[in-house]
């Protein structure tokens, strides 16, 4: 894995939405990966001025995102869904048809995931994934346990994680308690992933994920054996680091 360590959040936003925009331009169509969460809001942020300056065009652009709680519909504030049309989709010129998201309202959510698959195989794969980093080492929502071969499916999710998105609802009884997510494999099946960490919560995981063994207990380990994954960092979030500890 090839890591890129920044100062901070905001240079870690303006280096992630730069690597997007030149990978934009290279290829059309061309398949984003898009994940939600505190961390790739800044990104999003500087996409939007990058439009808005006129220095990016969505239009060729089409979008998987990487997973959904069970249970919210898409008008509500915290789906993941409302998510990305508040922090990026409505503020750029993305045909709305080139957006795809697991439906979590879906009356069979397993026909449901395999059809996602289906549908990201049939435009010829997923380009560049975005992703973050859970604390305690989950992507998208593979929680610790999850095999390096999952596919797309509903998953429960762990205490810790309904804990830290909690910031998100009013109560921690509002956090539903389970999702749809891209498997692990589906995300490893990404040309390329992009992983972006910030933050002092984010710094055992980050550690583990650079520097223990590859394992099912730290999801994010298994991005080690992709051929083309980079992680942008900030100093609290690698802290841990040894890289960043010599002398
Ligand atoms: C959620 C999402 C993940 C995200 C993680 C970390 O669980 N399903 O895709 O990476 O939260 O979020 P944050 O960036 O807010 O720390």
């Amino acid at each position: 894995m090839k890591v890129i360590i920044v100062k901070d959040y905001e240079e870690l936003s303006r280096k992630a939405s730069s690597i997007i925009a030149d990978a934009l331009q290279r290829k059309k169509p061309f398949v984003l990966g898009l994940a939600t969460g505190g961390t790739p809001e800044g990104c999003y942020k500087e996409l939007i001025r990058m439009y808005q300056a006129g220095c990016i065009d969505f239009s060729h652009v089409i979008t998987f995102n990487l997973d959904e709680y069970v249970g919210l519909p898409p008008h509500h504030p915290n789906s993941y869904r409302y998510y990305m049309e508040e922090k990026l989709f409505r503020h750029i010129n993305i045909d709305p048809k080139n957006i795809h998201f697991l439906n979590s309202k879906a009356r069979d959510l397993e026909a449901e995931c395999q059809a996602y698959e289906e549908i990201i195989k049939a435009v010829g794969g997923i380009d560049l994934q975005i992703l973050g980093i859970g604390r305690n080492g989950h992507i998208a929502f593979n929680e610790p346990g999850s095999s390096i071969d999952s596919r797309t499916r509903v998953v429960t999710l762990s205490h810790e994680t309904r804990i830290a998105n909690s910031r998100f609802f009013s109560s921690l009884e509002e956090v539903p308690k389970k999702a749809l997510t891209m498997g692990i494999g589906t995300i490893l099946d990404a040309r390329r992933i992009l992983l972006l960490a910030s933050g002092p919560t984010k710094a055992e995981a980050i550690k583990a994920t650079i520097e223990g063994p590859i394992t099912p207990a730290v999801p994010a380990s298994f991005l080690r054996i992709h051929e083309d994954c980079t992680l942008i960092v900030d100093l609290d979030a690698g802290s841990l680091l040894s890289s960043l500890n010599k002398n």
